[in-house]
């Protein structure tokens, strides 16, 4: 067996969606986006936000039957899962989005903090349109009210890594999506204060 085949097989707790299912579900959310854009002469602006959506993000933009620019954010979040998590841009857009129509490319929204603070920041800069589209959506686990325009699966409150998701970044060359097992992300739960609070509820 392949390295990472094997590191999976001991650390997947259940296997959520395949290779195959996850082709069909981001046709259909690009079939969505376009019918939803098409008759706005607006210029769409998709911008990912860096690095967990990458794979989302590429596979999502080719199914978008529209003329778009693309752009990347990364965001930091400290105590992200945390009531007092803070939310810091790393690296900030470099399209002007004044009056533009902006389509956000999360790879998850968990407790909804990053995209509360992304939407705040977009519309404070004049954008015309603002909407979100997740390929995971993990809604017990939200802490502030937000929801997705354009999402792929609501999954467990488990910790998810594959396609785009990472543990301590690793994972993310998954092409498809898994739940890890307890024992294994509980390292890093013992180092951060992150999903403590919240997860074992
Ligand atoms: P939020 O601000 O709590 O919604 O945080 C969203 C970010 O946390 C996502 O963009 C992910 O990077 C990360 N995240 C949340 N849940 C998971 C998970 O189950 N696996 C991997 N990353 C996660
Ligand atoms: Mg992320």
């Amino acid at each position: 067996m392949e390295r990472l085949d094997c590191v999976v097989k001991s650390d997947m707790k259940e296997l959520l969606f395949d290779e195959e299912t996850i082709k069909n579900r981001v046709e259909e959310l690009g079939k969505e986006i376009t019918k939803h854009y098409e008759n706005d002469e607006s210029e769409l602006v998709v911008v990912g936000i860096l690095r967990g959506s990458t794979l989302f993000f590429a596979d999502l933009i080719r199914n978008i039957n529209l003329p778009i620019l693309i752009d990347f954010m990364a965001i930091s979040s400290y105590g992200n899962t945390s009531e007092s998590g803070v939310v810091k841009i790393v690296k900030d857009l470099e399209a002007d989005v004044t009056g533009k129509n902006i389509l956000i490319v999360e790879d998850i929204i968990d407790t909804g903090k990053t995209l509360k603070y992304l939407l705040n920041y977009f519309r404070e800069r004049g954008a015309k349109t603002v909407k979100i589209s997740s390929m995971l959506d993990k809604p017990k686990r939200r802490l502030v009210e937000i929801s997705g325009d354009f999402v792929g699966f609501e999954v467990p409150n488990d910790f998810i890594v594959g396609y785009g998701l990472d543990y301590n970044q690793s994972y993310r060359n998954l092409p498809y999506i898994i739940s890890l097992k307890e024992e294994v992300y509980k390292k890093l739960l013992q180092r951060t204060d992150s999903f403590k609070t919240s997860i074992f509820k």
